[in-house]
């Protein structure tokens, strides 16, 4: 990295989880399964849950998040060029959940847009945040990873509802001299996978109708030994793909941040990269899947243990598919 080459670093950290606890015991009373079972092919033990009375979408928790970032940051919200909210859970599907967002946390002099690309959405934001920042176009960009999976979740499928969870998450992206932040990118998608972890209906492709909605078609669907096999390989490549390239050995490597879909994903990306697992970032067993949110929950809850000058290598895998993996150097110490 030359130095005096303007870098996209990121700044400042918040999140919002919302407060009920849907533990393993509870699903065990809603489907058949068991906590053993789900400890054991997933390491999750419990996840939170935005409840449907409480009447809010994926910008309630996006805000929080937002604000959360803002106060700790010491952040001016008029000062703020940009609001990215990845997620594949918007408030309403035509008009932007980003705009919403900017403008409730007074962000008054930024424009918003959503972005989605499953399970990868905050990774493929980073980058587009990043680019904005090294382009020298924006100097605050705000990306916000939010979902509430319970509004597309199942609760009668096994097989989906007891992964996911609600979140967000919330990084402040700003320019930096000193050669931090975003280093290197490996980012790929391939649509083989876009019939093995779907939501049918909805879309343009289905339109809502009486039969989509008796057959149950505006749930998420996945098969999920398949989807597995693809991202257990193609995240660990991503990650090894990403070191090799930076010239990074294990040692280097002071962090992985990967998605949090499965411990066993995530432990088979942590050995590929010949990781130590104190140096992997986990909160699966709390929060479960929160797809877009899964990343910056992640820094918010290692914050403090995060130095300047820190290598982090973020990894996902998700949905279309979309996977792969971003270098960057962290940028202040707590
Ligand atoms: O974030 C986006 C990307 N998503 C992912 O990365 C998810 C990837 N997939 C997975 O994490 C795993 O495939 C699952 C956790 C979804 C499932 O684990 P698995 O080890 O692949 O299980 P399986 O689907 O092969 O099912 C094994 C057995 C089956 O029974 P039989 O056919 O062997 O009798 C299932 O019916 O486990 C059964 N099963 C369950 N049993 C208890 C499936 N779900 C459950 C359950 N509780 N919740």
């Amino acid at each position: 990295m030359v130095m005096g080459k303007l870098t996209a670093a990121i700044t400042a950290v918040g999140a919002f989880v919302p407060n009920f606890v849907l533990t393993n015991k509870l699903l065990e009373a809603m489907v058949e399964t068991n906590d053993e079972w789900i400890t054991s092919r997933t390491g999750i033990k419990e996840r939170r849950i935005l409840k449907p009375e409480e009447g809010q979408g994926t910008s309630y928790m996006a805000i929080k998040a937002a604000k959360d970032l803002l106060k700790k940051g010491k952040i001016d919200p008029k000062d703020i060029d940009l609001v990215i909210v990845a997620t594949v859970t918007p408030d309403t599907l035509v008009a932007s959940t980003a705009a919403y967002v900017a403008t409730e946390i007074g962000a008054s002099n930024a424009f918003g847009y959503d972005l989605l690309a499953a399970c990868s959405s905050f990774l493929f934001g980073m980058s587009t945040a990043a680019s904005y920042i090294e382009s020298g176009r924006y100097r605050k960009v705000l990306l916000i990873g939010a979902d509430k999976m319970s509004s597309i979740v199942d609760y009668t499928d096994r097989t989906t509802c007891i992964i996911f969870g609600d979140g967000a998450g919330a990084v402040l992206f700003e320019p930096n001299k000193e050669g931090l932040g975003f280093q290197n990118e490996y980012l790929r998608s391939d649509g083989v996978g876009r019939n093995f972890l779907n939501m049918d209906a909805g879309g343009s492709l289905l339109p809502a109708s009486m039969e989509t909605v008796k057959n149950r078609k505006h749930y998420i669907y996945q098969d999920g030994k398949s989807v597995f096999k693809f991202a257990v390989s193609n995240m660990a490549d991503a990650a090894a793909y990403i070191m090799e390239h930076n010239q990074l050995n294990h040692e280097d490597v002071a962090w992985l941040v990967p998605h949090q879909a499965n411990k066993r994903i995530i432990d088979a990306t942590a050995n590929r990269m010949g990781l130590d697992h104190s140096k992997v970032m986990m909160n699966i067993q709390y929060y479960g899947n929160t797809t877009s949110a899964t990343l910056p929950l992640l820094l918010a809850d290692y914050e403090k243990q995060l130095k300047k000058g820190d290598n982090i290598v973020f990894a996902a895998f998700g949905g279309g598919f979309t996977w792969g993996a971003i270098y960057l150097k962290w940028a202040y110490s707590k």
